[in-house]
């Protein structure tokens, strides 16, 4: 018997020797569909190659596919466990053409692996066509030989193909077989076509059309061809089993289920086990492409799947989380063909233990209420939408988990009532947010988070994504459209555009589609989760509705991430210099430099400094990688995550760590902390880590500035130009400049010295300098005007022209070079008795339109605004003494 790796391998094999490139499947979330939730089939990621949008260096191209339908137009999730062949997760084997081959080959290649790779027996073969497509009837008539009887025209959509509500479809021919009489059922287009015994394995698509959101259908540039075959289905036809859940792979999972529990695999409690074993694939292929359980969109419907599988993990009897125990078989059975799952093991073992563990707190009290409740309807009666909405709200029980807990009592819920009650608790959170002041600026954005839905963020795993435009805004209030020129607002159905928030500045970059293109300058986040697009459209016309390319600017939010992960490494060092109070008060990562605001009581020194920058730079090329882990708040306080006292965070935060633990410290890494931002793989990455200031903000809090990588680098190397302009200055190498400087300014000091003293000198002793002693009465008057002194020398000059005196009076005027003046007196202390220097120096004042001046009897001064006037001050001062 083959197994399930042996044949998703025949198939890729048989393509690539038939010229097709095996390309690998695409992630869970499409990058290039923002109508669709997950991957439903294998011709999702080449959706824009169908319609000629995107060019690929092949054209034919071949396939194994993840598809997760649960969620979205295509939902299995309430049959999984209870039938042969639901599945919530699954894989598609296809070949693709694109404009390459059509029908004919297309039929072909089908019918020869079939028959001869697979060698399935061609009695047991029966295809549809569908009921216009008389080529597809010819052609299956020809190459495979198939009887008119074997050949069934079908008239249903169930033989049109559509990707979803919009995108490439047509119509197709669908290859069944016939498990045999022993079960019951009748071919396609029969009566008992619903039965189990003619199951259709593989669905040849005509790609010919592609349908537009609005309703029309246009022709795609060349015809190509889009195939899906179950990996499920087939292995079970070749292995001999109807049933999709005895194929090796998925019994391996029920055998790891049965051993985990000690429960029975086949006994009353197979569904169980067939569940968990679904959802265990679905959530751990998820979680590998980075969608964690939450509460919203892609991350409510892995919370749901996860939940469901728990209850059933429950019923079996298990005390303690289950799932997490099952991952190592499924890493061993489906790790070679998806390495994501190897590489993610971890990651995914402890979202499903938190997730169970979270759960089983609220478990059994639910079911308690849900069985009370229960115990008093009958078969097909409707259970009350109040308690589901209850279990749902303050037990966490999914819907789904509800309706699949009653539908073994054949009891529906009553979903309107569910909705209901759902609506006035939103009614009720807007009047909460409504009250709390931010609503008047943000009260247009609950109408559109009430119509649209939170938006997805993307921006952890990818910078490019499509996006659907769900709104539009100018001025305020919802546009259909911006024209080219006009600036607005736009919010998408996901995005990979980082909203600023947590100091991390919003992305920029560009939205593109036919004949659009805008710029985005900015991206904010509001009421918790709506991203909204500041965009400024160039070209065409930006209309709600529409699909746009969205790509961030590489560049500036590489940038950003260094300065981010940056910012963990400064934390951290900070606080083993500084000590255990440093805290963060504050932080802004922008692309060109980061800031980090943290209490700290007095400024740091340049050592602590140089310091703190070493230990930063030293995780840093250790080069080990960051990892982001989904935590509990709790648990991640307890793993060492540093978070921000008085921030609200939800019940379940990332928590991002880096670096090496300290040996013999359970923490997660050397820095761990509770963040939402974008973060460098490796630490390495951040390439350099420079601190180019420090201050202070506030009393008590500090703030640090740093660059980083190439801005670091850049900044780094603009200093050292400019230490080698300043040395070329002073004509020395640049080692030698601090010397030459010092020498340069101890010269400067020392000429100014001198200068200072030879100007006082050639101000008194100048030339004729003698004559400027008079004799008023029997007292001798230096008086003088000098001009390019220095106020603060004047009283110096005083004192020397009273040693020049011996007994007398000084009156020296200073001019300053902008006019103004200043001046001193000065009385030899045997004329103190009869002479005021406080006095003569008024006179002097008032006459260069000054009031007054200061001082003691031997030694006044005073200033005046008028410096033209020095001759009359002096000659004030001389009528005084004349006087006296
Ligand atoms: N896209 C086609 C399907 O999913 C092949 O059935």
């Amino acid at each position: 018997m083959t197994g399930v790796n042996q044949i998703r391998k025949t198939f890729l094999d048989f393509f690539a020797k038939n010229d097709h490139a095996v390309v690998e499947s695409s992630p869970l979330v499409p990058r290039n569909d923002p109508t669709l939730m997950f991957a439903n089939s294998g011709m999702v990621q080449f959706k824009n190659v169908f319609t000629g949008v995107e060019k690929r260096p092949y054209s034919r191209a071949t396939t194994a596919q993840k598809c997760v339908r649960a969620g979205g137009k295509h939902n299995d999730l309430d049959n999984v466990g209870y039938t042969a062949r639901h599945h919530t997760f699954f894989e598609m084997l296809g070949n693709f053409s694109f404009g390459d081959y059509f029908k004919d080959r297309a039929i072909e290649l089908a019918w020869n692996l079939i028959t001869r790779e697979y060698e399935l027996p061609v009695d047991r073969l029966l295809v549809t066509v569908y009921s216009e497509d008389e080529d597809a009837f010819q052609l299956w008539k020809k190459i495979a030989g198939l009887p008119d009887s074997k050949i069934i025209r079908i008239s249903t959509s169930d033989n049109f193909w559509r990707m979803g509500d919009t995108g490439p479809c047509g119509p197709c021919s669908e290859i069944f077989y016939d498990h045999g009489d022993k079960i019951w059922g009748g071919p396609p287009g029969s009566a008992e076509q619903d039965g189990d015994r003619f199951i259709e394995i593989w669905n040849l698509v005509f790609m010919q059309y592609e349908e537009q959101a609005g309703g029309g259908r246009i022709v795609l540039p060349r015809p190509s061809i889009d195939t899906g075959m179950g990996l499920e289905r087939i292995s079970a036809v070749l292995q001999g089993t109807h049933d999709n859940y005895e194929i090796d792979l998925m019994r391996a999972l029920i055998g790891a289920s049965a051993v985990a529990t000690g429960v029975e695999p086949d006994g009353e409690h197979k569904v169980s086990h067939r569940v968990i074993a679904d959802h265990l694939r679905a959530s751990s292929f998820l979680i590998a492409d980075g969608v964690l359980p939450s509460n919203e969109g892609r991350g409510y419907v892995a919370r749901r799947i996860m939940r469901r599988a728990m209850r059933h993990a429950s019923l079996l009897g298990a005390k303690e989380p289950l799932m997490h125990k099952l991952v190592p078989t499924l890493v061993r059975e489906m790790g070679q063909a998806y390495p994501e799952l190897v590489r993610a093991e971890s990651l995914i073992s402890e979202t499903l233990e938190l997730e169970e563990t979270r759960f089983r707190k609220t478990l059994e009290r639910g079911l308690a209420i849900l069985d009370g409740e229960a115990r008093t309807l009958g078969d097909g009666a409707v259970f009350s939408g109040d308690t589901a909405f209850t279990l749902y709200d303050t037990y966490g029980f999914p819907l789904d988990l509800t309706q699949d807990a009653l539908r073994p009592r054949g009891i529906t819920v009553d979903t309107e009532a569910f909705d209901a009650a759902m609506q006035q608790q939103k009614a009720k959170a807007r009047a909460a947010w409504a009250g709390s002041g931010e609503a008047a600026t943000d009260a247009v954005w609950f109408g559109v988070k009430d119509r649209v839905g939170p938006t997805d963020f993307l921006g952890y795993d990818t910078e490019t994504a499509e996006g659907q435009v769900l709104a539009v805004l100018k001025d305020g209030a919802e546009v259909p459209a911006l024209a080219a020129g006009e600036s607005g607002l736009v919010v998408l159905n996901q995005t990979p555009f980082y909203g600023e928030s947590g100091g991390q500045q919003g992305d920029r970059g560009a939205m593109t589609g036919e004949g659009v293109s805008a710029r985005v300058t900015d991206t904010q986040k509001k009421l918790g989760d709506l991203f909204i697009h500041a965009v400024t459209v160039d070209q065409g016309t930006l209309k709600a509705g529409q699909a746009l390319e969205l790509t961030v600017d590489h560049a500036r939010r590489q940038a950003i991430r260094a300065n981010h992960s940056a910012t963990h490494l400064l934390h951290e060092a900070l606080r083993q210099v500084l000590g255990d109070h440093v805290a963060q008060k504050g932080s802004l990562v922008a692309p060109d430099r980061l800031r980090f605001d943290f209490s700290h009581p007095k400024p740091i020194s340049a050592e602590e400094l140089a310091q703190v920058e070493d230990i930063a730079n030293r995780v840093l090329l250790e080069n080990t990688p960051v990892v982001t882990r989904l935590m509990a708040v709790d648990d991640a306080v307890a793993s060492g995550a540093r978070a921000l006292f008085g921030e609200k965070y939800g019940d379940e935060v990332r928590v991002v760590s880096m670096g090496l633990a300290p040996e013999g410290s359970n923490a997660a890494g050397w820095s761990v902390e509770l963040c939402g931002g974008t973060h460098v793989a490796r630490t390495g990455d951040i390439g350099l880590i420079s601190v180019v200031g420090e201050s202070a903000v506030a009393a008590g809090v500090r703030r640090l500035e740093a660059m980083t990588g190439t801005t670091a680098r850049h900044h780094l190397a603009g200093q050292a130009k400019k230490l080698e302009a300043l040395a070329g200055l002073m004509k020395t190498p640049v080692g030698e400049a601090e010397a030459r400087l010092e020498t340069l300014i101890e010269d400067r000091r020392r000429l100014e010295r001198e200068l200072s003293e030879a100007k006082k000198k050639l101000a008194m002793g100048g030339a004729g300098g003698g004559d400027a002693v008079k004799t008023i009465g029997s007292i001798k008057l230096l008086a003088k005007s000098v001009s390019g002194i220095e106020m603060k020398d004047l009283k110096g000059l005083a004192d020397a022209g009273k040693a020049q005196v011996g007994s007398g009076v000084v009156a020296i005027v200073g001019v300053t070079e902008d006019g103004k003046a200043g001046i001193v007196v000065g009385v030899t202390a045997d004329l103190t008795g009869r002479l005021n220097a406080v006095d003569l120096v008024k006179r002097g004042s008032e006459a260069l339109g000054g009031k007054g001046g200061g001082g003691r009897p031997d030694m006044a001064q005073a200033g005046g605004p008028d410096g033209s006037k020095a001759d009359e001050a002096l000659a004030a001062i001389e009528a005084a003494l004349a006087a006296a």
